[in-house]
């Protein structure tokens, strides 16, 4: 394993995290007892930068960020916020750092609500998060960040239904957005779409880290999408994180078969940069 010293004072450090699943007992195809989906994962995110986090289907990636976000409990190990153990925090107290951290998904057909419109989808945050804004600043709030992902304003009036795969994303983005985040995890969050909507989206990201000095974590098997987004690279494989370092060392210099084996599994994507 190749293991990189961490930099001081990172937005995000995740020190040797554990995380269990509870099986069922006796079920069909699981075993009794618990099965430990992260093992001793050491990471950290600098401010600003984005951390590209890789590995085969059931490597544990969608576990470290669920741990993360407190979604799922941490059996051991500590996750550090911005200079503050957040590990064994209450969900009350971890309410203010729910404004701090979003989350976008792979699917935003799935997390998009059908029944409402993008005006109430968009503003949701900030009425959990700003519950003193009125509805005039709301939304303005909501044109705002609608035009920001590349979206006409009257958006807000209109249901999920009647935007496309990448209009949904941008969507889900300007959710993620509203409540002014500074770390934003991207949970495999365009591999659902098109090579050139992927590109169109990584560009979008990318422009709002400029503007806004956002930092992500950015989950993905497409390793083509993760060089072009990521400052550093993390790879993991069976809850383990075998291989660490910046994008381009990764990138030139793997140092283990299963990161060469990722690496070769994917096509480059030239247009990136370029739409
Ligand atoms: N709720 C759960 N209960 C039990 N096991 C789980 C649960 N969620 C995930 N697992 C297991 O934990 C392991 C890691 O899952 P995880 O979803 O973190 O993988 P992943 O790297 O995100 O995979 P993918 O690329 O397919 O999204 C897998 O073996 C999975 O089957
Ligand atoms: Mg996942």
């Amino acid at each position: 394993m190749v293991s990189k010293a961490l930099s001081p004072d990172p937005l995000l450090k995740v020190t040797d995290l554990c995380v269990s699943y509870q099986t069922s007992p006796g079920g069909l195809f699981t075993k009794p007892g618990s099965f430990r989906a992260v093992k001793k994962a050491s990471f950290s995110v600098q401010k600003g930068q984005t951390v590209g986090l890789v590995g085969e289907s059931g490597s544990g990636k969608s576990t470290i960020g669920k741990a993360i976000l407190k979604l799922i409990p941490s059996e051991s190990g500590k996750i550090e916020y911005d200079g503050t153990d957040v590990t064994g925090l209450s969900e009350s107290e971890f309410l203010p750092y729910r404004k701090r951290i979003q989350t976008i998904f792979q699917d935003p057909y799935a997390s998009l609500n059908p029944r409402l419109t993008i005006g109430s989808i968009v503003s949701e945050p900030l009425i959990v998060h700003e519950p003193g804004i009125g509805r005039p600043a709301r939304e303005a709030r909501v044109a705002e960040l609608l035009t920001k992902v590349g979206l006409p304003a009257d958006a807000m009036r209109r249901y999920p239904h009647q935007f496309s795969g990448g209009q949904r994303q941008r969507i889900c983005i300007a959710r993620a957005l509203s409540s002014r985040p500074e770390f934003i995890i991207c949970d495999e969050c365009v591999s659902a779409l098109d090579v050139s909507v992927q590109a169109q989206i990584v560009n979008l990201l990318q422009d709002l880290q400029e503007e806004f000095g956002i930092t992500y974590l950015f989950i993905a098997h497409d390793l083509a999408v993760v060089e072009h987004m990521s400052h550093e690279v993390v790879v993991m494989q069976n809850g383990e994180i075998v291989e660490q370092g910046t994008s381009e060392t990764i990138y030139r210099n793997p140092q283990t078969d299963y990161a060469r084996k990722l690496l070769d599994a994917v096509p480059t994507m030239p247009s990136i940069g370029s739409v």
